[in-house]
């Protein structure tokens, strides 16, 4: 594995260029759930604006959702700003060695907490993202079900016993890579490359013939689906009328237009914010699917010009009037802001 990592694998992102636990963790933080095609962009300009941790826990919030502002997730965006945080405070600025130490900071799992000890200080710990488990249950052959507790931790206990032992310095961040390379490229979730797979040999998997059927997980996750109105007030300067959301679900703590559960609570709510908003001008633009992990949010934007920029009492405490130039700075959900300067040419 180590030497098909050096001669097959990536070695050339530029998180691999550092053993600088920041950067680590910020690309580690940043892959989770986003492909390393759009990290690359977002991890440059992010370390542009906050080249350290200091910086980064000395940042408003507001400003680290802005430059995560696309990628999605943001919990993840909101647990890293504390993390910073958490790293200054309680670790004197520097980030713990120990992958045990590090699993104690808030956004970083036991596999997080493996892959930046591995990568920066070759601690012997293993990692099992998802990618790195569907090798792992194949190569094993384990086909207990995962969604039970302690079927894991008998997987983490393997995934222990399978590290390298000699050469940790040079060994360890080049095993990580390599099982998260060749999860990400040859053992694929369907037709999975055996034939080139430096495992093949000793793929309990691969012998049987059907390395597809693993991993074995029983619980499934049901989707719903949502209809969301979205009342975009505009006024006679082309501003939008944006609010905070609360810090708990979808789009937590991201400037968006209110939103309604339907058309009439719609129309009730805007004739109650802007009561001299004509509703004869509203017009409702076409909706448009947003797909998030486990919803499908149907958005149903409509525009309600409301003339002069007055905000709507009290309940538009955590609002503010925001143009182009505004938005381009803060923190709003990526669906919205492409739709913003489709419409008011950002
Ligand atoms: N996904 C998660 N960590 C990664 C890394 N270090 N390189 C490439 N993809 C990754
Ligand atoms: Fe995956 Fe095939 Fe390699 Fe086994 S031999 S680890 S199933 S790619």
């Amino acid at each position: 594995m180590v030497q098909w990592q050096a001669s097959h694998g990536r070695n050339h992102l530029p998180w691999q260029q550092t053993r600088d636990p920041y950067r680590v963790w910020l690309s580690e933080i940043m892959l989770q759930q986003t492909q390393v095609s759009t990290v690359l962009g977002y991890y440059q300009r992010f370390l542009d604006a906050f080249p350290d941790v200091a910086s980064l826990a000395a940042a408003p919030q507001d400003a680290v959702l802005a430059l995560w502002s696309g990628l999605g997730y943001y919990s993840r965006a909101r647990n890293l700003h504390r993390c910073a945080q958490d790293v200054v405070e309680q670790w004197g600025g520097a980030f713990p060695r120990r992958s045990e130490d590090l699993a104690t900071l808030p956004g970083i799992g036991r596999s997080t907490a493996g892959a930046i000890a591995s990568f920066c200080f070759s601690e012997r710990v293993p990692i099992l993202d998802a990618n790195v488990r569907r090798v792992l249950t194949r190569v094993l052959a384990f086909d207990d079900d995962l969604a039970v507790a302690r079927n894991e931790r008998k997987l983490w206990d393997l995934a222990q016993q399978l590290c390298p032992v000699d050469d940790l310095e040079n060994a360890m961040p080049r095993y990580t890579q390599g099982m998260m390379d060749l999860g990400a490229s040859v053992c694929l979730p369907k037709k999975p490359s055996c034939l080139v797979c430096p495992l093949q040999p000793q793929c309990r998997a691969a012998r049987q013939g059907l390395p597809e059927n693993y991993p074995v997980r029983t619980r499934k996750l049901k989707r719903s689906a949502e209809s969301w109105w979205l009342l975009i007030a505009v006024d006679e300067r082309q501003r939008v009328w944006l609010e905070r959301r609360p810090e708990q679900g979808i789009w937590a703590g991201l400037y968006a237009p209110p939103v309604l559960q339907d058309r009439p609570a719609l129309a009730e709510a805007a004739a109650r914010r802007w009561p001299a908003a004509a509703a004869a001008q509203w017009r409702e633009l076409p909706g448009f699917l947003h797909v998030l992990t486990h919803r499908d949010l149907h958005l149903h934007p409509v525009l309600v010009p409301v003339g002069a920029g007055v905000a709507p009492g009290v309940e538009g405490a955590s609002g503010c009037w925001a143009g182009a130039q505004d938005w381009a700075g803060m923190g709003l959900p990526a669906p919205v802001r492409k739709l913003l300067d489709a419409q008011f040419g950002g």
